[in-house]
This record gives C-alpha cells, structure tokens and sequence, in this order.
C-alpha cells in the first residue's frame, strides 16, 4: 500500500507521562483512508490529527453505522515498539464489520497503516512504568443522507494515545455494582461486535452507578437477566473453589476479548482448569457466602487485568479476598504486561515488532 505521509508542522502537546488521563492527548497523526462502493478503499494517507469536516447528515452520526477497535503499542526497555497481539483485533473487527455491513479492512493494509503511524508518531510511545499507545482504528459511514440503509462511502481512521492506567485506581481493586435492571445488549444482537451503540447503551446504568461510588457495572444478560455477560467495557472471571470460570461466548452478547483469550490460554498452560460458560448470578452470591469465590477480575486492552475487591447486590455489599487483589489476578497481570513490555519471554508470537 502507498501511503502518502504529511508530516505535522505544529506539533502537538505531550502530556506529563507520570499522569495521563486516559484517551484525551492525540498524537500529532492519524491515518486515514476513504471507502466508496464500487472503487474500493482508496487514498490511505497520514496527515496532522485534527477535525475532519463532515456534513451532519452522515449515516455514522444518526444510525450508528460504525465500529472500533483497541489496541496499544509498548516501549521496551530497549527502546523498541511492539504491538500485542494486533492480527486479533483486526480480525474483530472484520466480525463487527460484517454484523454492521461495514466493508471489510483488508488485514494486510490494517497492520501496515497501524505499523506506519506507530512509526511515524514513535516519539509519541512514552517510557514511564505502565504507560503505552493506546491505538484506535475507527470506521464510520459517512454517506450524507437519512434513509436507513447500509452506507455506500466509509472512512477508516486510525488515532493514538500515550496512556497510563485506565482507572484512577490502577492495580488496585475496584468497586462493582451487579445490574440487575438495564441490560447491555441482547442474543442475536451486537454484543459480540465492537461498536458505538453497545457503549452508548452502556451509559445511563454505568453514570448511575459511578454516582454511588461504583467503578463500573456487572452486566447480566438480556434475556433472563440472570447470567453474568460483562463488567463494564471488560470481560470478567471468577475463581470459585480453585476453579476459573469466566461467561462463554456462545450467545453472541459478550465481546470475545483479546486479554480474555490470552489469559484463558495461561490460566489453562498453568494448570487450572477454566470453565467457559453460564455463571447465573446467584452461583456467584452463593459462592461470595459461602467463601469460595476466592477472587474476581476484569480483562481489557484499557485496564489490561483489574481486580474485583468487592461487588454490590441487592443492598449488600460481597468483599472478594479482603479487598486485596488475589495471587493469580497478580500473575496474570504481571505475565501479560510482561510479555507486552518486553520484560517476560513471548512462547505464543503474541508480540509484532514495530521498530
Ligand atoms: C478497551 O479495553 O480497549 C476498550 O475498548 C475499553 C474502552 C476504552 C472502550
């Protein structure tokens, strides 16, 4: 692919590494490429990060007609750039696509823009303990008409992030609130898919919880609103009486996790045996009673592995391990944030140099 690569001339402010907010100091480029029915994705280009100007009858702003994507690039202590894992996110992204008609990103022309503005925003990937790229590809239909259809025209964005922890908490155990009257999304739906509509549904139940103290929401699923789905915009898991259990992804609403899988492979290579399946939530209140639910985290490319220090259901609240996170949800997170740092050996090819 020919990229055609305009380099900034007003560099953008970098923030102070040692306390970046999440998700709001851009780098200085993006990426972009348009889509026309017909012609095929055309004229991939890396220009200075700024406004786009758009008409505001575009499909993606009033039938949500759009997905995304979340990944990071880590410094070495070497002063090398890798990625983790990306040909699993462009591959999600080619599912969510095709839930939401959206044409599919060719994985080789993905890889090499996410690889291009990786390199050309190198200086942009900070060095502080926990900190990284978070890199966002986006795709958005952009036809200037309301008719509700597929789109004709598309625009595939890629923009990048230095970042450090995802919640204020960091590592340490955060709050959850059981929901049990909203749901997330439903069978059949776009659970599965990674798009705007699911976080914009997410939103009323997680900002009532947020005003009671709670870091984030457990979503149970849609239909019975009985079995456990999410926790907020991460995958969830459980160790119940020396067991790892964690929501199958057999009903299409929970989003298939890259962290996810990679610590249900390492949970797996270390011995325990994990159970992908229905966890109705009265198995967990069960097991929080009785004391075998010995530890609860979450998993995402944001938040890597957090630890669940206690959770709230029907006007009690269950305290998980203390309050303290539990030994195995610190080897996973010191396994997988070594591997992405370059301080653990990679056995699985997960890592993908950039420079
Ligand atoms: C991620 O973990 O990458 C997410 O997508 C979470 C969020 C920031 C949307």
């Amino acid at each position: 692919m020919d990229i055609k690569i305009t380099k900034t001339t007003a560099p953008r402010q970098k923030p102070d590494p040692n306390n970046i907010p999440f998700g709001t100091f851009f780098s200085d480029h993006m990426f972009l490429m348009d889509y026309a029915k017909g012609k095929g994705w055309y004229d991939p280009r890396i220009v200075p990060y700024g406004p786009l100007s758009l008409e505001p009858s575009i499909m993606a702003l009033h039938y949500a007609q759009e997905a995304f994507e979340g990944l990071k690039a880590y410094r070495t202590a070497d002063g090398h750039i890798q990625l983790f894992r990306p040909t699993e996110n462009i591959a999600r992204m080619a599912r969510s696509c095709e839930k939401l008609c959206i044409p599919e990103v060719p994985a080789d022309m993905y890889l090499e823009a996410i690889k291009a503005l990786v390199e050309v925003d190198k200086d942009w990937v900070p060095s502080a303990p926990d900190t990284s790229l978070y890199i966002r590809p986006l795709v958005f239909a952009t036809d200037p008409q309301l008719g509700v259809h597929a789109s004709h025209t598309y625009i595939f964005c890629i923009m990048t992030c230095p970042v450090g922890s995802y919640y204020p908490e960091g590592i340490n155990p955060v709050r959850i609130a059981i929901e049990g009257r909203e749901v997330r999304a439903v069978r059949g739906g776009t659970g599965f898919a990674k798009c705007g509509g699911n976080y914009a549904a997410s939103l009323h139940a997680s900002e009532l919880a947020g005003e009671k103290g709670f870091s984030q929401v457990l979503w149970l699923d849609g239909v019975e609103q009985r079995y456990i789905e999410e926790v907020g915009s991460m995958n969830v898991m459980f160790k119940i009486g020396g067991k790892i259990v964690t929501p199958s992804l057999a009903s299409g609403s929970v989003l298939p996790g890259i962290t996810r899988k990679s610590a249900v492979q390492l949970l797996t290579e270390w011995g325990y045996e994990v159970q992908e399946r229905n966890i109705a939530i009265d198995e967990l209140i069960a097991a929080a009673e009785d004391g075998t639910l010995e530890e609860a985290w979450g998993t995402g490319t944001a938040a890597v592995v957090s630890p669940i220090g206690e959770i709230f259901y029907h006007d009690k609240d269950y305290t998980i391990n203390a309050g303290q996170i539990g030994p195995v949800t610190r080897k996973l997170y010191d396994t997988i944030t070594g591997i992405q740092w370059g301080k653990t050996a990679d056995p699985y090819g997960w890592i993908v140099p950039v420079v």
